[in-house]
């Protein structure tokens, strides 16, 4: 039998990447694994794209609809739009090729909390998913799936999929197996259970995901890396920001809010939350615990050096350097991470009991808190939600983060009113920019918005948002929450008109 496949009925259906692709049919629902980068299908997209490619060129349409767990890869979400071969794609992404054609209006994308995307589905608001795309680590002798470096929504796809094509992936660690830990107990309402997770390490499902044998049409074997993103290097500002966070915690140990040890850490993705991880071990703490979405880079470096003693996620997120690193320590790194499918790992009940403390990075935030996560001017979408609004709403603290201006000081990360609103001000407790820290915790509007243009905004945009605020208190319809709405979102105009928020003179 193959290596890595140890089942008969899968050995039997082994072919190439091409052959598989053939069963997917025009206007056909994919689910496919992957995670920020980690876990996607690495052959037969590509073989899929050359077929869309082949029958456009022939004058027929030929796109699908496309449900991950997360962002995937130039190898999936790359070649599949540069083939004009998506009609939706749904929950999250950050291909360039992608966003492209995203926001120029040729293709449809629904942003979608992370957590939602699996019960959803089940609920039957995507329609019917007709086939499944899985990668995993390997096949064991009883038919079970050894998953992937991301668990993701696989379960629910292996499950809810008519067919299913397996990738087996050589080049992920085989040291993965038994780092997972997939929950079968999920039900619809009314016959939902309470879920019994009450630590980040409790195991509360199976390391396996099961499949229907009988759904299996095609096995691939595959020979490649993980996505492997690079991190921007940690610069000055979000050295400042980790300062200023850490300076927090400590404050909120001496009130007695949080212990030494913390609550679960959970840190969104992008280079300013890789880098705020990496200030922890700065910050002495020791036998931390995460209860997250991605390991990255900084989180790796964390667990290594003691600062967290045990991670709970979804998928990595590593660089080559990190993938090096956890292959050469694995056995260090397999009793401190598991990873649970996203259901689990972003679910609002367990973050709720856990209390765990989000740190997520923005695009930009208002004077009231209001936060902007996805679409720079209001409508060009960046990435996506990701889990940032599983974690915000229902941690303990929830914590935005970001430089105080964008595009070489020609943005303001602090605005008036938000272009964009994914987390509400009810949602935002602590905003932090390379400026300062804004406590919004038992403040109401005014006091908020006083303390984000004290705290937060940059000193040449500060005295506009001043200015602004202390008009609006005069002059606003209601003077609760105040606003002059004919020039709340002028400042993104005047960028749009002239490539800059500041005014000319
Ligand atoms: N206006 C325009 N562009 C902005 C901007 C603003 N107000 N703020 C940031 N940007 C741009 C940056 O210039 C940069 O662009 P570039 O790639 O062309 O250089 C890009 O956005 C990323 O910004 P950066 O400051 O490097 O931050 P980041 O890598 O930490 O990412 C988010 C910030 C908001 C894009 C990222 O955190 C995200 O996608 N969040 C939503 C999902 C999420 O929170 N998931 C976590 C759940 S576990």
């Amino acid at each position: 039998m193959h290596e890595r496949i140890h089942h008969r009925a899968f050995a039997d259906r082994l072919m190439s990447a091409e052959q598989a692709a053939e069963f997917i049919k025009p206007g056909m629902t994919v689910a496919m694994s992957g995670f920020t980068g980690a876990g996607y299908p690495k052959a037969v997209p590509g073989a899929l794209a050359a077929q869309m490619e082949r029958q456009h060129a022939a004058g027929k349409d030929f796109k699908i609809n496309v449900l991950t767990g997360a962002s995937t890869a130039p190898e999936l979400d790359g070649v599949l739009a540069k083939a004009e071969g998506m009609n939706l794609r749904l929950p999250y992404m950050s291909d360039p090729e992608l966003r492209r054609r995203i926001n120029d209006g040729n293709m449809e994308y629904m942003d979608i909390h992370l957590s939602h995307v699996a019960q959803h589905a089940w609920f039957g608001f995507y329609g019917k998913i007709d086939l499944a795309i899985v990668e995993v680590v390997g096949v064991t002798a009883e038919g079970a799936l050894i998953p992937s470096s991301s668990v993701g929504n696989n379960k629910t796809w292996l499950e809810m999929a008519d067919k299913v094509i397996i990738e087996v992936n050589s080049q992920q660690s085989a040291a993965m197996e038994g780092m997972h830990d997939v929950y079968y107990g999920t039900a619809l309402p009314p016959h939902r259970k309470p879920i019994d997770l009450r630590t980040v390490r409790d195991r509360i499902g199976q390391q396996y995901m099961d499949v229907d044998v009988n759904k299996i049409v095609a096995v691939v074997e595959t020979d490649a890396p993980d996505r492997l993103s690079p991190f921007a290097p940690v610069d000055e500002t979000s050295e400042k920001i980790a300062d200023h966070l850490l300076t927090f915690l400590d404050s909120e140990i001496r009130a007695g809010r949080l212990s030494e040890k913390l609550l679960p850490l959970q840190s969104g993705v992008g280079n300013i939350a890789n880098a705020v991880l990496a200030g922890l071990s700065r910050g002495g703490y020791k036998g931390l615990t995460a209860y997250t979405e991605v390991i990255q880079d900084g989180m790796l470096e964390l667990i290594k050096d003691g600062t967290i003693e045990f991670a709970s996620a979804t998928s990595f997120s590593l660089s080559s350097e990190g993938i090096e690193e956890f292959n050469r320590n694995v056995d260090h790194y397999r009793k401190r991470i598991l990873l649970r499918a996203q259901e689990i790992s972003n679910h609002p009940e367990i973050i709720r009991r856990l209390g765990c403390i989000a740190l997520n990075g923005m695009i930009e935030a208002d004077i009231y808190g209001n936060v902007n996560s996805t679409n720079v001017l209001g409508s060009h979408v960046m990435n996506g939600i990701g889990g940032s609004g599983d974690f915000a709403r229902n941690g303990y603290l929830s914590v935005f983060m970001s430089p105080s201006t964008a595009k070489g000081g020609k943005i303001s990360g602090i605005v008036p009113m938000a272009s964009h609103v994914d987390h509400t001000e009810h949602d935002t407790m602590i905003l932090i920019t390379e400026q300062g820290l804004a406590d919004l915790r038992g403040h109401s509007p005014k006091q908020r918005a006083q303390t984000v243009i004290d705290n937060c905004a940059h000193p040449e945009y500060r005295p506009m948002l001043q200015d602004y605020f202390d008009r609006a208190c005069k002059e606003s319809y209601g003077k609760h929450t105040p606003h002059l709405l004919g020039e709340a979102l002028s400042w993104h105009e005047r960028f749009r008109q002239t490539g800059d928020m500041r005014p000319a003179n």
